[in-house]
């Protein structure tokens, strides 16, 4: 692997190859999602406590401050809305040009497997794969479901993990399953970080997923509503980060959890 790789994830996936990342990119085909009105207040606190955030070049360029010291994940697919005919039908929206002008540590594209897009949207994953390999930036690929989240099962979200690796994603993004999430783990070469989808409605529920992915071999965590859309978002981060970071059960995060609450945030 080149240096310029190499330096780059290691931005990202920490020392202990774990990794906490904070996606604030939902604006892209969703407008301006609850929480996420003014996308640079809600990072300001939670930040420190994040890895890398991910974000479309707009927000970046308009919301956060040029001196922040964390590693920037750039999403770069999009082209469709949730008004639209279909979420599935992305392409990829930023040239390599400006990747390396806002000094991306990575960039992320989704893609949507068994969708009437899986042969564009993978092929969009192959190129930018092309086009950031020669830059030394590595690509997270973003297994997709757009509106049919039940499409969550193991064999599933294993086929997209894997399919995404074999097409060159350094990195692959992924939801959690409650069975057998240790075979999409296992079936996919590169390091997997999970989603969290929708809001749900305990805290609880997400620490226990984010210890178990963990147990079950994931690397971390890419999660977004299940921190900013909640009511304490400082407390949640700082939950989530002692299940990554420092080896907390669910049980003992949700305990700090509390505590911090408890503290006022
Ligand atoms: C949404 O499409 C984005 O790619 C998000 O980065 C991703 O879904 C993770 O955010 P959340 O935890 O809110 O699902």
């Amino acid at each position: 692997m080149e240096w310029g790789m190499k330096n780059r994830l290691s931005k990202l996936i920490q020392s202990d190859g774990k990794a906490l990342f904070l996606p604030i990119d939902h604006g892209y085909f969703q407008g301006p999602t609850t929480k996420l009105e003014r996308p640079g207040e809600t990072i300001k606190p939670l930040v420190e406590y994040a890895d890398a955030i991910m974000l479309t070049r707009g927000v970046l360029r308009n919301c956060v401050d040029p001196k922040i010291n964390k590693p920037i994940i750039l999403r770069v697919s999009g082209g469709a809305s949730v008004v639209g005919e279909d979420l599935a039908n992305e392409t990829i929206i930023t040239s390599i040009n400006e990747i390396i002008r806002l000094n991306a540590s990575a960039v992320s594209m989704s893609i949507f497997i068994g969708s009437n897009y899986e042969h564009q949207t993978l092929k969009n994953l192959a190129k930018l794969v092309d086009i950031c390999e020669d830059y030394g930036v590595p690509v997270m690929a973003v297994t997709a479901v757009g509106r049919e989240l039940e499409k969550r099962t193991a064999r599933y979200l294993g086929l997209c993990c894997r399919i995404a690796a074999e097409l060159g994603a350094r990195v692959v993004k992924t939801y959690y399953c409650e069975e057998d999430f240790a075979k999409v783990v296992n079936g996919c070469p590169v390091p997997v970080v999970i989603a969290g989808g929708p809001k749900v409605t305990s805290q609880f529920e997400v620490f226990n997923f984010v210890y178990d992915g963990l147990q079950q071999g994931a690397i971390g965590v890419n999660l977004g509503r299940n921190i900013w859309q909640t009511q304490n978002p400082v407390a949640a981060i700082r939950a989530i980060r002692a299940i990554i970071h420092e080896n907390y059960t669910a049980k003992e995060a949700n305990e700090l959890f509390n505590k911090i609450v408890a503290e006022k945030e």
